[in-house]
């Protein structure tokens, strides 16, 4: 092992996956939904920072952060601390029913750096699905709409409605239908699969356009159309940048039609761009916001922010037993402090680090067909042939594979990518250690 692996890990000491992780491996065949989409044999036991230590000793340097979760890093003293300090003192009260102090300082301070003016108004829920529910419903409810659109490769949740939004891989929505009426899905631009000779900027505004010209011309009246639902990175979709042409032609069209335009930034959101939100890059004020995974460090945490007009619902319309948990919310305060002092920066920062060397990639290795992202979001695109750009998920899993047994945790993401997406907390020589490790195992699959 060298001097760089031993100061900063990974440090794998046993065959993987070790003895005691064999042993709940078979329980958890035994008793756990197996809808569930392991990659490979991880059983976590702690974490600290970018470092999870397995039930065997083993420690990973976790490129996934519990799929773009825990911003901070594995439990961080200033969250941690956040959380026992307020599991202490208060750890339930519901939301719905009854008020305290901490849901309006969140509330508070997310207006301070939503993406579009305010005043804003905000509604807690415990997931990303929840919150793109509460979009959902909200949208319809307060435009009087009943049609959405969605784009292809989205990912919102899986809740029957945000499973609607959905379009991401079949299994996802396979034998579930009736799904909930009234979505439309529509084509995202992803830039590398574009037509062959097209220009860029002009298939993007192309993508958006598809839905004046064809969508509100042939199925869909525009003023029956509640809101547009957008990821301004596709996460789940294989992090699809949309180009900023094609974002800024999605508010013209909502804007000329009376469409909410619904800014999906569960993944992409919380300073993982370098930015708060990654609609940001590209100059354009949502209507809605969802958040959460990195919101709350781990804890299970979502807010909908919106203009305040349009959260006009009335009492009773919506709400959740569990949303806006204090515990949670602490954990939101406390991230926030982080993101703010370091993590946004470091995410702009050790992204471009990471970029610089991933960027290089296509030209240099047989089967790394694009690199794309923005900040600590980035995904590299596997395909079979460079010339045809077919995608190839064998060998996708196989590098993640790989990259696991070396002890580097990344994800796959869409049909045939890896997915970049650790906690903001990365340095410039964990990155260094994590791409070392992901091009020796792209040069293996690429040798056999
Ligand atoms: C963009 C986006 N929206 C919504 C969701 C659903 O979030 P959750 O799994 O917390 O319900 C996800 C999860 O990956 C996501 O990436």
């Amino acid at each position: 092992m060298n001097k760089t692996l031993t100061a900063v890990g990974p440090h794998i000491k046993t065959a993987l996956p070790g003895p005691n992780a064999q042993r709940i491996l078979e329980a958890d065949n035994r008793l756990i939904s197996p809808s569930y989409t392991r990659s490979y044999p991880l059983v976590a036991k702690c974490g600290h920072g970018m470092v999870i230590e397995d039930v065997d000793g083993n420690e990973f340097l976790d490129f996934s952060a519990g799929i773009a979760v825990v911003s901070t890093g594995h439990c961080h003293p200033h969250v941690v601390a956040a959380i026992q300090k307020q599991a202490a003192q208060l750890i339930h009260m519901s939301g719905t029913d009854f008020y305290y102090e901490s849901m309006v300082e969140l509330a508070e301070r997310l207006t301070r750096i939503a993406p579009m003016p305010g005043p804003h108004r905000f509604y807690y829920g415990n997931s990303g699905t929840e919150a793109v529910e509460c979009a959902l419903k909200l949208s319809r409810y307060h435009t009087k709409r009943q049609q959405v659109i969605a784009f292809y490769g989205a990912f919102h949740g899986r809740t029957m409605g945000a499973l609607s939004l959905t379009a991401s891989k079949p299994q996802q929505r396979r034998r579930f239908a009736p799904l909930v009426p009234g979505v439309t899905h529509v084509p995202f631009p992803h830039l590398y699969r574009r037509p062959k000779g097209s220009d860029a900027k002009q298939y993007a505004i192309e993508c958006a356009r598809f839905i004046e010209e064809k969508v509100f011309t042939s199925t869909t009246p525009p003023e029956e159309v509640a809101a547009i639902f957008l990821e301004p990175i596709q996460g789940e979709g294989g992090y699809i940048v949309a180009p900023t042409e094609f974002v800024q032609e999605l508010r013209r069209i909502c804007d000329k039609h009376g469409i909410l335009l619904v800014d999906d930034e569960v993944q992409a959101g919380m300073g993982r761009t370098g930015k708060w939100w990654a609609i940001e890059h590209t100059g354009v004020h949502p209507d809605i916001v969802c958040s959460a995974k990195g919101i709350a460090s781990g804890m299970p945490l979502s807010v909908v922010i919106t203009k305040a007009e349009i959260m006009d619902w009335v009492p009773g319309s919506h709400a959740s037993t569990f949303g806006g948990n204090p515990v949670c919310i602490a954990a939101a305060l406390a991230t926030l402090d982080l993101i703010e002092r370091d993590g946004i920066k470091n995410a702009s920062e050790a992204g471009a680090l990471l970029m610089k060397r991933l960027g290089t990639w296509p030209e240099k290795h047989a089967i790394v067909g694009d690199v794309r992202g923005r900040g600590l979001m980035i995904g590299v695109e596997i395909v079979k042939d460079k010339e045809a750009k077919t995608p190839a998920p064998d060998l996708r899993d196989r590098i993640v594979q790989l990259a696991f047994e070396r002890g580097i945790l990344f994800l796959g993401a869409g049909p045939s990518s890896i997915r970049l997406s650790p906690p903001l907390v990365v340095t410039g020589e964990e990155a260094a250690v994590a791409i070392d490790v992901l091009e020796e195992c792209v040069s293996i699959v690429e040798r056999s």
